[in-house]
């Protein structure tokens, strides 16, 4: 079963998702039992993805979500918020977030957390950039990266199979340069040897970064790669469907 999840990132409006969700679903009408079709949309059309999609072979999902549960955090939403959307997935700790508004590895774990007490499946980013794989730290950065979720987790720290990981090098988001299908399952297979210390055997792990209708056989038909987190090739239902078949 390979995972394919849409990030909209910040576009999108009632209109344009309006013809997105009637062109997904006329061409997307049946789930298929290879894949799993998912798009994570900003908050506020969390709604109209719901009206839309349930019922549909299409699952839906939030880019991010507060670390706390409920109360004076103005501008946040919660984990139940999101659970009460009809939400399947929650992206957490994306790289955009990391870099841009400063989400630490704690904050991050926290994230997940909380998302994973709403019943949420959270897929959590990590990666490296391109400065750190010219230093050749790949490895160092993305332990680091998961060694934290796995210290702040207070219980069970991956229910497996429950969280879905994905790595996505941040010289690859957005830039049309994507990882080639060695490079990235060199650090899935990382990845997962590193979940399986802790357990963990059947987490997928998906690649993100600029990934397409072209590249996405080869991505896909590799042993760690299970999966995809799609943004760009997402906005477009056609070049998004285009990796589901391909
Ligand atoms: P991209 O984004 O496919 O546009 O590179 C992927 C992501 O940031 O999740």
């Amino acid at each position: 079963m390979k995972i394919l999840v849409g990030n909209w990132k910040m576009n999108g409006s009632l209109a344009a998702n309006q013809a997105w969700l009637h062109d997904i679903k006329a061409k997307y009408p049946t789930p298929r039992a290879d894949t799993m079709l998912a798009v994570c949309v900003p908050y506020p059309y969390l709604a109209q993805c719901q009206a839309a999609l349930q019922g549909s072979a299409v699952a839906w999902g939030a880019q991010n979500v507060s670390a706390e549960a409920q109360g004076a955090f103005t501008g946040e939403v919660s984990a139940a918020m999101l659970a009460d959307f009809g939400c399947r997935f929650v992206i957490v700790g994306h790289s955009e977030r990391r870099t841009l508004m400063g989400e630490t590895d704690a904050l991050v774990a926290k994230k997940l957390q909380a998302a994973l007490t709403a019943g949420l499946q959270p897929i959590v980013c990590v990666g490296e950039t391109l400065a750190e794989r010219e230093a050749e730290q790949v490895q160092q950065v993305v332990g680091r990266q998961l060694a934290a979720l796995v210290a702040h987790l207070s219980i069970t720290p991956f229910i497996d199979g429950k969280i879905i990981v994905a790595y996505e090098p941040l010289w690859a988001i957005g830039t049309g340069k994507t990882a080639s299908p060695e490079q990235a399952e060199a650090v899935h297979d990382f990845i997962h040897r590193q979940l399986l210390q802790h357990g963990q055997v059947s987490t997928p792990i998906l690649y993100g970064g600029s990934m397409n209708a072209q590249n996405a056989r080869a991505l896909l038909a590799m042993p760690n790669i299970h999966g995809g987190l799609i943004g760009g090739a997402s906005l477009q239902v056609d070049s998004f469907l285009a990796i589901a078949h391909a």
